[in-house]
């Protein structure tokens, strides 16, 4: 039965693979936001003006940034705590992005208030 109506939808097969696609991309986010806790944020090579523009498209996508205006993370660990959050929420990115963007938010949001 279920093959018959498989078989009878192309569409249906698409979006299964397409609903597949998503929660691997997910999966993939999670595991980056994990492996992200061992490292310290200035560990990677860091571009400031990629990690700025990450941040603007990938936190934007389901919100305006100056969310982190009303609320910013007091440390480095609160920012990748937020990132982690965010990738609960559905943000999709690699260890490299999400890394960056911890660095992003480290440095515009604690390093300011924390002089
Ligand atoms: C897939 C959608 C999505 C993306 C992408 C996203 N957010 Fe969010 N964000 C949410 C939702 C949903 C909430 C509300 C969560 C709640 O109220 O519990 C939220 C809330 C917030 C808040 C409010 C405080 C809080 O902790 O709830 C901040 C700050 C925030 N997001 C920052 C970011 C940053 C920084 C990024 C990029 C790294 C980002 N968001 C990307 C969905 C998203």
């Amino acid at each position: 039965m279920t093959a018959y109506l498989v078989a009878l939808s192309p569409q249906l097969q698409q979006s299964a693979q397409r609903l597949r696609e998503q929660a691997q991309r997910r999966d993939g986010a999670r595991q980056a936001a994990e492996s992200l806790a061992a490292k310290p944020a200035d560990a990677a090579p860091h571009d400031a003006a990629q990690a700025k523009q990450l941040f603007e498209t990938k936190c934007s996508e389901c919100h305006a940034t100056d969310e982190v205006d009303k609320e910013p993370p007091a440390s480095e660990d609160a920012a990748r705590d937020l990132v982690k959050r965010m990738v609960e929420e559905g943000l999709t990115a690699d260890e490299k992005e999400l890394a960056q963007i911890v660095r992003y938010l480290t440095e515009t949001y604690v390093k300011k208030s924390d002089p």
